[in-house]
C-alpha cells in the first residue's frame, strides 16, 4: 500500500468539482484517509513549488494557489503515487487527454485543478507538510 498527497486546488473549489474529482479516487478504489479544507498561506504555497521558484509563472503559481479554499486529500492504495499521476494527466492543458481529470476539466497550465505527489520521496515530505 502506498500514500499520496493530492490537493484540490482553488479552482476545483471554486468550480464545485470537488465531489466529482473525489468520485474518480473513490472509483478507484483509493482510500481517503485523512482530507480537510483550508487556504494555504503565502510561504507554505512558495515552499510547496519551491523547486519551481526560478521560473517567470511562479509568482502567478503562488497568487493562484493562495487564491481561494482548496482541499487537501491523504489517500491510501495500491501503486497509489503513480495511478493519481496518471488519473490527473498531463501538466501542459493541451497534452492532457480526456479521460484524465485535467483533460477533462482543466483550460489552463496554471489552473489545472489538482495536485498529486509525484514520488515517494515527494510525497513523504508533503504529506508531513500538509497533514503532520
Ligand atoms: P509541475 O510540478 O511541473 O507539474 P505538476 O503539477 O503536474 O506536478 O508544476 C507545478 C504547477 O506549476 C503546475 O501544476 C501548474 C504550474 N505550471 C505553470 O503554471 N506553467 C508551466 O509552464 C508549468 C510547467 C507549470
Amino acid at each position: 500500500m502506498e500514500q499520496t498527497l493530492v490537493i484540490i486546488k482553488p479552482d476545483g473549489v471554486r468550480r464545485k468539482l470537488v465531489g466529482r474529482i473525489i468520485q474518480r479516487f473513490e472509483e478507484k478504489n483509493l482510500t481517503i484517509k485523512e482530507m480537510y479544507q483550508g487556504v494555504m498561506t503565502d510561504k507554505i504555497a512558495q515552499e510547496h513549488y519551491a523547486h519551481l521558484k526560478e521560473k517567470p509563472f511562479f509568482p502567478n503559481l503562488v497568487a493562484y494557489m493562495t487564491s481561494g479554499p482548496v482541499v487537501f486529500l491523504l489517500l491510501e492504495g495500491a501503486d497509489a503515487i503513480p495511478l493519481v499521476r496518471q488519473m490527473l494527466g498531463a501538466t501542459n492543458v493541451l497534452q492532457a487527454v480526456p479521460g484524465t481529470i485535467r483533460g477533462d476539466f482543466a483550460c489552463s497550465t496554471t489552473e489545472n485543478l489538482v495536485h498529486a505527489s509525484d514520488s515517494p520521496e515527494n510525497a513523504a515530505i508533503e504529506i508531513q507538510r500538509f497533514f503532520g
